[in-house]
């Protein structure tokens, strides 16, 4: 695992933003699995910029998310769908039926689960996944527990992570109490995953993830196993990694004998 420590969360937004734009300029029908929350929002408006410059299109790119509300339609202002809409995809030229969130308000949970996974095949797999990380290791919805081969299903969340999202809405009590997620086996066969972490709240969550055991106690640890997963976070995040100046000198070293940009 990749891991570039930047000074502040601008520079992760530029970052994820570059590396996305990347990917896109290389393969104009990229598949790209995106995230909502906070974190990935400065890397949204990065690439709305971009866009606006006329630097990059995404008329031919897919995009599937990781996760939605159970329970909530998709014009609920906290859906995940909405989220998207409002955060990048009415902003860019991408076509909104090549863009996928799962449905959380229809009937059949596991009918939609599965199609998603089948949606995700059909496009030929993602090319790169964007990811956040919850306080409490989780990344998707896919909370401490869950099975490190997991496909799309429903996870219930943790009280930790409904109070975490509590501030997109009104009160504790109206965050749902489960919801769609890929599976961490969905999210590694991603080509490539780059995982964004910013903020000290931050900070246990990712030390678990890159420097602890594997486990299904940290879901993010699962990323360990995937040959070309990049973090990257921000000092205040990378506070407590032990091998904090071996991964800043490991950089300089990539950058030296030109491995990386
Ligand atoms: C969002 C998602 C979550 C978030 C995580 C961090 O689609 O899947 O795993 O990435 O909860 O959220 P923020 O960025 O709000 O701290």
């Amino acid at each position: 695992v990749r891991i570039v420590i930047l000074s502040d969360a601008v520079s992760v937004a530029e970052f994820a933003a570059e590396e996305m734009a990347a990917a896109i300029s290389s393969k104009a029908t990229s598949v790209l699995g995106l995230a909502t929350g906070g974190t990935p929002v400065g890397a949204y408006r990065q690439l709305i910029e971009l866009y606006k410059n006329r630097r990059l299109s995404f008329s031919e790119v897919t995009t599937f998310n990781l996760d939605e509300y159970i329970g909530l339609s998709p014009d609920h202002p906290a859906s995940y769908r909405y989220f998207m809409n409002e955060n990048l995809f009415r902003h860019i030229d991408v076509q909104i039926k090549s863009t996928h969130i799962p449905l959380g308000d229809v009937s059949d949970l596991i009918a939609e689960c599965c199609n998603y996974e089948a949606r995700i095949e059909r496009a030929g797999g993602l090319d790169l996944q964007l990811l956040g990380i919850g306080t409490d290791g989780h990344i998707g919805f896919n909370e401490p527990g869950s099975s490190l081969a997991g496909r799309t299903r429903v996870k219930t969340l943790t009280e930790q992570t409904r109070r975490d999202n509590a501030r997109y809405f009104s009160s504790l009590d109206e965050v749902p109490t489960s919801a769609i997620t890929m599976g961490i086996g969905t999210i590694l066969e991603a080509k490539r995953i780059l995982l964004l972490a910013t903020g000290s709240n931050k900070a246990d969550a990712i030390r678990a993830a890159v420097e602890g055991p594997l486990t299904t106690s940290v879901p993010a640890s699962a990323l360990q196993l995937h040959s070309a997963t990049v973090v990257v976070v921000d000092e205040a995040a990378a506070a407590k990694l032990d091998r904090h100046d071996y991964y800043r000198r490991s950089e300089l070293e990539g950058r030296r004998l030109g491995l990386i940009r």
